[in-house]
């Protein structure tokens, strides 16, 4: 009974491996799970609901406006029937999911009972995706597919094998064992353990302006603060996320503030901190900006341009001096010496934690989707990780936040 007493939404949409659900509905409610089935109507040709309810013991919702029952009166929850089942799910499978339901989900298009309600959902959302090779390997899908990750879905990637079209090839569906332990790994590894927790991070690089047309920037791409954001709003905390230019989506569940000079990050924060009990500054931000901003554009000329530059404010310091109720948790980017740096930065900063990455070591910095941190906090505990996804790396700092 590994799943006693959880919800688990299942979402079928038209694929021929809608068949192996009705196993898998039998797996989740044999292991003491409760289980509601909703149905693109794609998928009626390829499984029948009367199967699934009977399996589910709940009724298989397909229709956006449920029929009302005329003795009884019409009440909000009938009529926004999406909203409520969405919020019900501990968690929400989508299996098999066709490439037509991952282009609308990436684009939030809300068309049938089973997009809408994965627009509402609160819960974590895992997506099965099973076409034949082709399609799952067309340049669109694999867009979509890579979206949906970014976006904060959790994705079962397909297996190889016999596919329906006879083919061979990648995008069969995993088999309901398989499909299960997802699940009950996502189930028992989505920690709610940051509830009631309010956590302000900083991301992206920050653009200080020289003329209206050019800027001092730096090649930060935000994709580690944004893993952190998401992975925090996924275990439950509140999360603010203040962001300079980056093209990365807002995960769910997360208030974004969008800035571009450090100037205005640190604006942002000061109005934002309150009640904070986590202030993470995973932003790169510029250290120096020009001392005037030259209004329309600086004309090529002759000579050489020289751009006179001061110091911008030292965010991470001011908080440091300022620290209230607050964690507060530093970057580093270092080339040579990072550890004995860090560690002067813990003192000189105030900080609680700092995380540590030298953009030159394989697999770290910043245009990578991996990243190779040490973690240092100010009792001296220091912690090094292997190369590992940026959204890992945010759950390590995010355990080892709660250990401060
Ligand atoms: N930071 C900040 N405000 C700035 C510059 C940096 O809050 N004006 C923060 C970054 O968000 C990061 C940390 O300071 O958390 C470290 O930035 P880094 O550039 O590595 O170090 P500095 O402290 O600026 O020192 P140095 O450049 O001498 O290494």
């Amino acid at each position: 009974m590994e799943l006693l007493g959880k919800k688990i939404l299942l979402g079928i949409s038209g694929g021929i491996a809608a068949y192996k659900c009705c196993e898998l509905v039998r797996l989740y409610k044999k292991s003491g799970a409760e289980v509601k089935v909703i149905m693109t109507p794609s998928a009626l040709n390829f499984v029948s609901p009367v199967t699934l309810s009977a399996l589910s013991g709940n009724e298989v919702m397909i229709n956006m406006f449920p029929e009302v029952d005329p003795n009884r009166s019409e009440t909000v929850e009938t009529k926004t029937w999406h909203i409520y089942t969405g919020m019900w799910a501990d968690v929400f499978v989508i299996a098999p999911a066709t490439a037509n339901t991952i282009a609308k989900i990436v684009h939030g298009i809300s068309d049938n009972f089973l997009t809408a309600t994965v627009l509402s959902a609160r819960s974590p959302v895992l997506i099965s995706p099973a076409m034949d090779e082709d399609m799952y390997l067309n340049e669109a899908t694999s867009k979509n597919v890579s979206a949906l990750k970014e976006l904060g879905y959790w994705v079962i990637e397909p297996e190889s094998g016999e596919l329906a079209s006879g083919l061979s090839g990648i995008g069969r569906l995993p088999e309901p064992e398989t499909i299960y332990q997802h699940t009950l790994k996502l189930l028992s590894g989505a920690k709610k353990d940051l509830e009631g927790k309010k956590i302000l991070i900083t991301a992206g690089p920050t653009y200080e302006p020289i003329d209206d047309v050019r800027f001092l920037g730096n090649h930060s791409s935000g994709k580690m603060g944004f893993s952190l954001a998401m992975a925090a709003a996924q275990r439950g905390a509140d999360v603010t996320l203040v962001t300079g230019p980056t093209m990365l989506k807002t995960p769910r569940n997360v208030t974004r503030i969008d800035i571009n000079t450090a100037e205005e990050m640190f604006n942002a924060v000061k109005d934002n901190l309150k009640a904070k009990d986590v202030v993470i500054m995973s932003a790169a931000v510029a250290d120096y900006k020009p001392k005037s901003i030259v209004q329309g554009k600086i004309k090529k000329t002759a000579g050489n341009m020289t751009i006179e530059t001061e110091k911008t404010v030292d965010i991470l310091e001011y908080l440091g001096k300022n620290k209230s109720e607050y964690k507060l948790v530093g970057f580093a980017l270092e080339t040579e010496n990072e550890i004995d740096y860090a560690k002067g930065k813990i003192e000189k900063k105030n900080l609680d934690m700092i995380v540590v990455n030298n953009p030159k070591v394989d697999g770290a910095g910043f245009k990578t989707d991996t990243n190779v941190i040490t973690i240092i906090d100010n009792k001296g505990s220091q912690t090094e990780y292997p190369k590992m996804s940026k959204f890992d790396a945010a759950g390590n700092i995010l355990d080892k936040i709660l250990t401060l």
